[in-house]
């Protein structure tokens, strides 16, 4: 059935195959971003919205008639490495925006570094990435506090491939997590807003197995 999606990060990499899988399943679709120039697809079904998703206002404002919203933000380059409040922001603004809107589902793209386990090679990126998954456990926690039914996706690495199937595992690590691509991450998010699953769950991923 088509549904009305509100996609934020729709310039990213994640972002942009949400968007485009979105498109090709049938949903109308609404991109907020802050830099629409870079929204290449032209499709009649994708409303483009400039906008800033740390201002709850704007996001306030086109939210209204939608049926969810699915998130796929995160820091831009060196921004990874640093501190930074952006996500944990961003969730907040959204949230806030979703309230005003009576607007309850939302689906977040996080990262399986937030799961224990993984061993050393885990460990190495947890360093790493420190500044940005702190940034992500307080985006998290503003998501799972709210009533609303939300579903926060954990992948490990992403890579671009036009590969989408995937496995998912009910708030653990899958076995062998250790890449998938950005359009099995897309496949996941609009599978749960389209089944209505994994409603208030943190769901771990990674690359599908024999077309599972
Ligand atoms: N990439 C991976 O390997 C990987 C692995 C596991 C989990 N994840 C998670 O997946 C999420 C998305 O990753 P990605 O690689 O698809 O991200 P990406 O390609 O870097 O895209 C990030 C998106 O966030 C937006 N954004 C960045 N800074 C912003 C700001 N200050 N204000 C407003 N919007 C801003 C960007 O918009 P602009 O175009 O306007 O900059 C872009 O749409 C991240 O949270 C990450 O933790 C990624």
């Amino acid at each position: 059935m088509t549904q009305r999606l509100l996609i934020l990060g729709a310039t990213g990499r994640t972002g942009t195959q949400l968007l485009d899988l979105a498109l090709a399943r049938g949903h109308q679709v609404t991109a907020f971003v802050r830099s629409p120039q870079k929204i290449l697809q032209r499709h009649p079904a994708l409303t483009v919205v400039q906008g800033n998703p740390l201002h709850t206002d704007p996001l306030a404002q086109v939210l209204p008639g939608h049926d969810a919203i699915l998130s796929a933000l995160g820091p831009s380059g060196r921004e990874a490495f640093r501190p930074s409040t952006l996500l944990a922001e961003c969730a907040a603004s959204t949230v806030a925006a979703m309230e005003r809107a009576s607007v309850k589902r939302l689906v977040l793209v996080s990262a399986a570094l937030l799961f224990p386990g993984g061993g050393l090679r885990f460990a190495f990126f947890r360093k790493l990435i420190q500044h940005h998954l702190r940034d992500l456990v307080a985006a998290e926690a503003v998501i799972r506090a709210t009533p609303f039914a939300w579903t926060i996706a954990r992948p490990p690495r992403l890579i671009a491939s036009l590969e989408d199937s995937y496995r998912s595992e009910r708030e653990g690590l899958p076995t062998s997590a250790w890449s998938m691509s950005f359009r099995a991450v897309a496949s996941f998010l609009l599978d749960c807003v389209e089944q209505g699953t994994h409603t208030r769950e943190v769901v771990g991923l990674a690359r599908g197995e024999h077309g599972a």
